[in-house]
């Protein structure tokens, strides 16, 4: 278990509160793509960063996955946001469908991704 822990590594906790959000390259589902990973009220959170709008990574156009508020994700692509902690869009087109959450596990002050069918691409 340990073993197949390494492989899952999204960061350490130090990394996530030095910076407002992390992007690691992973394979989920057997499809490559990528995860966000951040923390709001000091619990972290991570989806696959894949918006369901027009199948963009939140930050294809701008290096940035909030709005200006900070209280909401963005897809930079048209501007749809999302709710930080369930991943649920707010924006009328694709309101209520969902960011695919994955799940994280910390230990010892590192962050793991919990997730059955992730592997992370380096
Ligand atoms: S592709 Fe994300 S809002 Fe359109």
């Amino acid at each position: 278990m340990a073993k197949e822990r390494q492989h899952k590594q999204a960061c350490t906790r130090r990394e996530l509160d030095e910076t407002s959000f992390i992007i690691r390259h992973i394979c989920f589902k057997k499809l490559p793509t990528s995860a966000i990973i951040f923390a709001f009220e000091d619990i972290a959170y991570a989806y696959v960063n894949h918006c369901m709008h027009m199948h963009r990574p939140l930050n294809c156009e701008q290096d940035d996955i909030f709005d200006e508020t900070g209280k909401y994700l963005r897809c930079s692509m048209h501007g749809f946001i999302f709710d930080l902690r369930t991943g649920e869009c707010q924006s009328p087109v694709c309101f209520g469908q969902r960011l695919q959450s994955l799940r994280l596990e910390e230990i010892d002050g590192i962050l793991y991704f919990a997730e059955k069918h992730l592997t992370l691409i380096d």
